[in-house]
């Protein structure tokens, strides 16, 4: 007989990545931290730039200025920025392992490989935006990606908790 339960908590550790990253996806666009970075994968050329997380995750201050009313620096615009790129990358193995794994469950095959694209195009969206500088079409496409991708996941758990 099908164990689901492993099947559960991949399905609840993509879920719970998916929303990670959305949160600092936004972290990101309510900062303007878009181009801090504009490079890649690189980050002003180095893997690990120069970068200052206290005020780029203090949540309590006024948009685009540090606790003690500076301006935000570029080192904290890249602490947000960078955060969000290698989050990405938890995502990547976390929610493409729960795609493989689902795409040869029989009942979800389809909703896995489906979760799979979504990952590849979304990623590849992320990227866009950065190689391109952000035009308007590809960013409002990341942000519709992360919707479906998060409603897909929403379903995919609805889906597994239901079977038995
Ligand atoms: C599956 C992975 C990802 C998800 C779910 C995701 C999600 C999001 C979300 C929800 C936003 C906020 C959009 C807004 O408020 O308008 C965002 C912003 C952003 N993301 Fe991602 N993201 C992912 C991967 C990436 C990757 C790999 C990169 C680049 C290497 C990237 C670059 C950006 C940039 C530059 C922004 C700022 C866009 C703006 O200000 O409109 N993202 N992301």
């Amino acid at each position: 007989m099908l164990d689901v339960r492993a099947y559960r908590s991949w399905g609840v550790l993509a879920l719970s990545a998916v929303v990670v990253q959305i949160i600092l996806g936004g972290w990101v666009s309510t900062n303007y931290a878009a181009l801090a970075c504009s490079d890649f994968p690189l980050c002003h050329g180095r893997w690990l730039p120069d970068m200052e997380f206290y005020s780029a995750f203090t949540l309590h201050r006024e948009l685009g200025m540090d606790a003690s009313g500076n301006l935000l620096s570029l080192q904290a615009l890249t602490a947000i920025h960078w955060t969000h790129r290698l989050w990405a990358v938890a995502v990547l193995l976390l929610v493409g392992t729960a795609a493989f794994k689902l795409a040869r469950l029989r009942g979800l095959c389809v909703w896995g490989m489906f979760l799979g694209v979504l990952l590849l195009v979304q990623l590849g969206l992320g990227i866009s935006n950065i190689l391109f500088s952000l035009p308007l079409a590809l960013a409002v496409a990341h942000n519709a990606g992360a919707a479906l991708l998060l409603a897909t996941l929403v379903v995919i758990n609805f889906r597994l908790f239901n079977m038995r």
